[in-house]
């Protein structure tokens, strides 16, 4: 049976990086499943069909990083049926063996709520503005208000809003390296991970 790790928290605070960092690590499979939603977003017109006719080439557009396609995403995030759309594909690639390591907002409360490791990463809202303007080059002060924006919407939704899993453990970066957060992830898979 595969391993699976699911990695939540809010826009920026170091999922990506952490997750990669973890794959690289175990040789897991690594899928950014914020990039779905940025993709369907992105599209424009219809977002339900979007979803539902999502192209792999669609996640390799060069613009779903900038704070447009951020607010796009959580967008037609909030609509039940894009989600749905997306779920097969997201529990699909959780199987991949050896393991795979998902990141997003409900990973481990709805799409894989039995797997192996729950990380809910946080950080303060200046600092992931921060990481994230330097990320993709934007303003400082604009990046902080789209964050926050995002967050307030992702969270107050009706259908899998972003909240941590009851078993999830919670890792605040706010004062970390990236290479003190990875250190940390690490550690959790290897107490958990038989062939670490
Ligand atoms: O990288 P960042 O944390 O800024 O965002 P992202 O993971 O690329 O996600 C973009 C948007 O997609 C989020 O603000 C959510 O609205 C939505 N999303 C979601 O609803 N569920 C997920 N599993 C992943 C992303």
């Amino acid at each position: 049976m595969p391993f699976t790790i699911a990695i939540d928290g809010p826009a920026a605070s170091g999922k990506g990086t952490i997750s990669r960092a973890l794959a690289e690590r175990f040789g897991f499979h690594h899928l950014d499943t914020g990039l779905l939603y940025r993709a369907v977003g992105a599209r424009g017109g219809d977002p339900i069909g979007a979803a539902r006719m999502l192209d792999p080439d669609d996640l390799k557009r060069p613009d779903l990083r900038s704070n447009e396609a951020g607010q796009a995403a959580s967008r037609v995030a909030a609509i039940p049926e894009v989600r749905d759309a997306l779920v097969t594909f997201q529990r699909d690639f959780a199987l991949r063996e050896p393991g795979a390591v998902l990141d997003g907002r409900d990973i481990g409360t709805v799409i894989c709520p039995e797997a192996h490791l729950k990380l809910y990463v946080i950080a303060s809202d200046e600092v992931r503005a921060r990481r994230r303007a330097a990320e993709i080059g934007a303003d400082e002060a604009e990046t902080l208000a789209a964050l926050r924006e995002r967050d307030a919407r992702d969270s107050a939704r009706a259908t899998a809003p972003l909240c941590a899993a009851a078993d999830a453990i919670t890792l605040d970066t706010t004062a970390m390296s990236i290479g003190e957060a990875v250190s940390r992830a690490i550690a959790e898979v290897e107490s958990r991970y038989p062939k670490a």
